[in-house]
């Protein structure tokens, strides 16, 4: 597909991030876009922003509905279909996604599950519910986003990444699984996996709330506790932190995952865009992520070793410092 405009593109988790750069860049193309959130607010500030920068004629529609539901999304995309009083549509981005579930052995289950579903049970039952739209369509292009995730399960040697990865590793299989699926059963529609590195997006602070996870302005000393020992098992120096440092420390940490990010959401959308225009089914996003690839494929033995680190990220943790 090498011209927007005049589609119609659907975006899940459009409330802020990589999310609504797309439904930004893509109604500046001429797109109609669709968008859903589980965060209401982060969503109609999007669909507000495109609406104030559309050009004459476009269309936005923005829904309510949580991914890892089925009957949710299957609702959405009756209201896409009655919104937007098309029989088809040409662009799916699955985009939605939470970090969580770090620790298969210390973490809740709930919250592994709630991580793993969202991540991966949201690309499925979205890729399903649209699949008919898709087909539909005189040319459609799936996009699903895995993450460097989804082939290093890792974010270093010194923390748990479990059902964030595997959920991103499923995404990536599913997709490229769907390369030839298409290719042999619906030739009109093309499917892209993206595997971003460290895009400035609001993750880290839109995880926890989903996650039901406590501001830290609302923590007890007794919650800074325990989150300075999590904190020192990362490698984190806080034997001389007081427990207000602590408060800070995490107050700052989804400011700091966004401020400090090589690549920013918008220059990850527009590479997500041209990577459609050029019908690449492999959308790595940032040099972080190109490198990271080329280094698991030299060495994936020692791939998840502390000297991995040093070599392919220059530095100790894949996030940090
Ligand atoms: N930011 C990064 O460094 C990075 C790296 C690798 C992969 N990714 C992936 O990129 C995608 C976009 O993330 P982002 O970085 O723009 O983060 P973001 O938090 O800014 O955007 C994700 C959006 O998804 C929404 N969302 C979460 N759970 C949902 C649910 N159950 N139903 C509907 N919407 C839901 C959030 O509210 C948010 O608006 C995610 O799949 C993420 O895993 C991000």
């Amino acid at each position: 597909m090498k011209d927007f405009s005049g589609k119609l593109a659907v975006i899940t988790g459009g409330g802020t991030g990589m999310g609504r750069e797309l439904a930004r860049q893509l109604i500046a193309e001429g797109c109609d876009v669709a968008i859903c959130d589980v965060i209401e607010d982060n969503m109609l500030e999007t669909r507000r922003i495109c609406e104030a920068e559309a050009p004459q004629g476009r269309v936005i529609s923005a829904f309510h509905c949580d991914v890892a539901d089925e009957d949710n999304v299957l609702a959405w995309r009756d209201f896409v279909k009655q919104t937007h009083q098309r029989g088809y549509v040409n662009l799916l981005f699955n985009n939605a996604g939470i970090g969580g579930g770090g620790s298969f052995i210390n973490d809740t289950r709930e919250n592994w599950d709630r991580t793993f579903n969202i991540c991966w049970y949201g690309v499925y039952y979205t890729s399903r519910a649209f699949l008919p739209l898709l087909l539909a369509a005189d040319e459609a292009h799936l996009i699903n986003t895995s993450s460097v995730n989804g082939f290093w399960a890792s974010l270093g040697p010194k923390s748990s990444h479990t059902a964030y990865s595997a959920a991103k590793f499923a995404v990536k299989g599913f997709s490229e699984a769907l390369i030839n699926d298409f290719r042999n059963h619906a030739p009109h529609v093309k499917v892209s996996v993206v595997m971003p590195g460290h895009i400035g997006t609001d993750i880290g602070i839109n995880s926890q709330y989903i996650l039901g996870r406590k501001r830290a302005a609302d923590m007890t000393d007794e919650d800074l506790g325990i989150a300075r020992e999590q904190m020192g098992m990362f490698g984190l120096p806080v034997d001389k932190m007081s427990l207000e440092d602590i408060r800070q420390a995490i107050a700052m940490q989804g400011v700091a995952f966004r401020e400090n990010a090589p690549t920013t959401a918008a220059e990850a959308a527009k590479m997500m865009i041209d990577g459609v225009r050029e019908e690449r089914w492999r959308i790595l996003l940032g040099d972080d992520a190109k490198r990271l690839d080329q280094a698991v494929r030299k060495d994936p033995e020692n791939a998840y070793e502390e000297s991995f680190m040093a070599e392919a990220w220059g530095r100790d943790s894949a996030l940090g410092d």
